[in-house]
């Protein structure tokens, strides 16, 4: 909301928001013009020592305050704890629609007719199966290969099974890896678990839904027809919805990043693959588990919070750089719990969560830093209980932000704003050295 005072600055200056700058170097002044909340950083171009000098140029390592592109299809309100995507609440979403909804959502930018609805579920389901190759060159992987890195592998490898895919100036292309990669995902990682199980690979089954197919490919073992019980699927769809998108993370902006390159998208895809196997990113639901697992009973708590207010631990699955409020993901992950601890037993860890929750938050040291259970703090909880071990837990993650991966590259590819990725560096190394021959040296 504007003030009177701002109100006033602003008809003063023609009605134009732009920001005046002196650079005291030069005692020159420029006007900046402000567009949607920013300043261009190529406008600081023309600011300069000499007519040979390059130009200002930003400096922002990792990122913290540059905006990369304009994107519509996801929204965080960090302060207020708000998700959307293309402008349906999560909530909504997780309680109304289903994975495969939601991802047509992301991609196409709005919900789908019943018609359309039945064609992409259709499109999806006849697109799970993966050529006979890509199960015989998983073989080759060591037995106890990290399934995160089968599927980095594997979904990279997919270019060389679709060629075509490297036309990405073709619409109908674009549209038709889009589908692949979507329906080909759980194949994959389901794939890659049996294999690290030294279990049989279970073809899809293309009677059952997205997330009951899943299923059925990490668990069926002699039984001919795999049942999933529907609370379980329910909760996986959830889990699904709520990973699908969050807007210019770290392997969103590795996809973006290596697809401006114009490679195909399963090779930018695998690139937001690795992004999300690395520790900071899709694994920290993992260092929640371990967490719980350590601090043992309940009892502990209270030794446990001094040692994180003391600086010797870290409340894992607690805060996040954009959400200075209660993480929405994880309300809603908390309401599903419990229908995956009705099917499958309760862990003995959800009372050490809940009570760790609930004395964190009673904690001026918590409060006053604003810090909330995030989504991994209890995901991890809904993957030990549907029995996937922890080096799943990442390709759990990889699954559905497969959507959004692809949501974010096909916006990209029509942004005709957008150019090759390529950061400029301040260059601190030495300058015009004499080669030394070796032997001299
Ligand atoms: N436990 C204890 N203290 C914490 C925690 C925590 N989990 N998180 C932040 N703080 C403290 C931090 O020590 C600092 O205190 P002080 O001001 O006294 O120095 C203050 O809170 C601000 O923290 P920060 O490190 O500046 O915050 P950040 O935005 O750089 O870090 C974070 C965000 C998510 C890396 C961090 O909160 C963290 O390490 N959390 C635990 C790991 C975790 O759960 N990660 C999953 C994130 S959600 C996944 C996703 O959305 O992709």
């Amino acid at each position: 909301m504007t003030t009177q005072s701002q109100e006033q600055a602003r008809a003063a200056n023609g009605g134009r928001d732009s920001l005046t700058v002196t650079d005291n170097r030069t005692g020159e002044t420029f006007e900046v013009e402000i567009t949607d909340g920013t300043v261009r950083a190529m406008d600081f171009r023309q600011m300069k020592v000499s007519e040979d000098d390059f130009g200002l140029m930003t400096y922002d390592p990792a990122y913290t305050n540059t905006a990369s592109c304009r994107s519509s299809i996801c929204y965080i309100d960090g302060d207020n704890g708000v998700l959307e995507y293309r402008g349906y609440s999560i909530e909504q979403l997780c309680e109304q629609s289903s994975y495969l909804e939601v991802a047509y959502l992301l991609i196409f930018g709005e919900l789908p007719t019943k018609a359309q609805l039945d064609q992409w579920v259709h499109d999806v389901t006849m697109h799970t199966f993966v050529h006979e190759n890509v199960r015989e060159f998983l073989g080759g992987f060591r037995h106890d290969a990290h399934p995160m890195g089968m599927l980095l592998g594997s979904v990279g490898a997919l270019s060389t099974f679709y060629p075509d895919a490297n036309n990405i100036g073709d619409p109908t292309t674009r549209d038709i890896q889009a589908v692949r990669l979507i329906a080909k995902m759980p194949t994959l990682a389901a794939f890659a678990y049996r294999h690290a199980m030294g279990q049989p690979l279970v073809y899809p089954d293309n009677a059952l839904g997205y997330p009951g197919n899943f299923l059925s490919m990490m668990y069926r073992m002699t039984e001919l027809r795999y049942e999933p019980d529907p609370r379980l699927e329910r909760a996986l769809d959830v889990l699904f919805i709520l990973h699908a998108d969050h807007e210019q993370n770290c392997s969103t902006s590795a996809v973006r990043s290596v697809g401006s390159s114009q490679v195909d998208p399963y090779s930018a895809i695998a690139a937001g693959i690795g992004a999300l196997y690395g520790p900071l990113h899709g694994g920290a639901n993992e260092a929640v588990l371990r967490m719980l697992q350590r601090i043992e009973t309940v009892d502990n708590i209270p030794g446990f919070l001094e040692g994180v207010k003391n600086g010797d631990e870290r409340l894992m699955g607690f805060g996040h750089r954009v959400y200075k409020n209660y993480d929405p993901r994880a309300r809603i992950i908390r309401k599903h719990l419990d229908d995956v601890f009705e099917v499958r037993g309760k862990s003995p860890l959800l009372d050490i969560a809940t009570e760790l929750e609930k004395r964190a938050m009673d904690d001026d040291y918590f409060v006053s830093r604003k810090l909330y259970p995030n989504v991994d703090y209890y995901s991890g909880l809904i993957y030990e209980a549907l029995g996937l071990p922890v080096s799943m837990f990442p390709v759990m993650f990889a699954i559905p932000r497969t959507s959004g991966w692809i949501a974010q590259w096909l916006e990209m590819t029509l942004d005709s704003e957008q150019r090759i990725a390529r950061p400029r560096q301040i260059y601190t190394g030495e300058r015009v050295r004499d080669y030394m021959p070796v032997e001299r040296r």
